[in-house]
């Protein structure tokens, strides 16, 4: 992994489960982190494992933000510029999920979807790519979903599912315009993972939950699409889930309300 040492990366959602075990596969690898994320304590947490993990020879900073908030996210990509002078790598995870018949689904849940989940992506893009323009180089790279894969949506995620698809959409389309730029644009497409995010799925068993995939499948996709050669671009990567009974990644809401 010798090309990514003394990279300098943003990684957003980076306290726990997918972003967290990315930040520290990056750092392991001499790339300088700036993890972002909104509780104070488990980012401090995160960023002091990191340090002792990956040793004194890269930065681990911690900024605790949130990525609904525009203010926020200036603060963000100007720390890391000031920090670290350029950003070689954004990676847009920080997320959250919701299960519900829409009608339901309270208005705040949909603005929070919106505000985190599309939103949070798409403006920090927008702070951080002219930097990237002015450099000519750059890699971005999503944590978008498997769930984008299956049309129509799963029912009960319509919110969050149909935001990762227009998310999709708009990261394809902007592929196409920064590839002259020579910045990379990648969506990464995971199936399940045993993270928090899942853990709310109430009413999944033991035994599906064993067969969730883990963080590190996601994380080795993520460190393919930064080995890949400088002209070449990892547009779009999914890793599903395989020989699992729960075929779809959702869970029936009836079910679950019945449990
Ligand atoms: N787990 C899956 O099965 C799965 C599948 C497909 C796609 N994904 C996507 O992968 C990404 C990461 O998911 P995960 O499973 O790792 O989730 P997770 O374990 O729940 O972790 C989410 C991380 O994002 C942070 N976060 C949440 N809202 C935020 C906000 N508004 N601003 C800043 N940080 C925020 C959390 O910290 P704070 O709460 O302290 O802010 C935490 O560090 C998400 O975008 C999710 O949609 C997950």
């Amino acid at each position: 992994m010798e090309h990514i040492k003394g990279k300098n990366a943003i990684i957003t959602g980076a306290s726990r489960g997918i972003g967290k075990a990315l930040a520290l596969k990056l750092a392991q690898n001499g790339v300088n982190v700036l993890l972002a994320a909104r509780n104070q304590t488990t980012l401090d947490a995160t960023v002091k494992e990191i340090k002792e993990k990956a040793g004194d020879t890269v930065k681990v900073l911690g900024l605790s933000a949130d990525v609904g908030k525009l203010e926020d996210l200036q603060k963000l990509s100007e720390l890391a510029l000031k920090e670290f002078s350029a950003i070689d790598i954004l990676i847009n995870n920080a997320g959250v999920s919701s299960q519900y018949p829409f009608e339901k689904q309270p208005l705040e849940d949909i603005e929070n979807l919106v505000h985190t989940n599309y939103l949070g992506y798409v403006r920090l893009i927008r702070l951080v790519i002219p930097h990237m323009i002015e450099r000519k180089q750059g890699a971005i790279i999503n944590m978008v979903s498997g769930s984008t894969l299956v049309d129509p949506v799963p029912r009960t995620f319509v919110t969050y599912s149909s935001l990762k698809v227009g998310l999709r959409a708009f990261l394809k389309g902007l592929f196409w315009e920064m590839r002259d730029h020579g910045i990379k644009i990648t969506s990464i497409l995971p199936g399940v993972v045993d993270t928090d995010l899942t853990d709310k799925l109430e009413n999944i068993t033991q035994e599906q939950k064993d067969r969730l995939m883990s963080a590190d499948a996601v994380v080795d996709m993520v460190m393919f699409a930064l080995s890949v050669p400088q002209n070449t671009c990892p547009l779009e990567l999914a890793v599903i889930n395989q020989q699992t009974p729960w075929t779809k990644p959702i869970i029936d809401y009836q079910q679950k309300q019945a449990k």
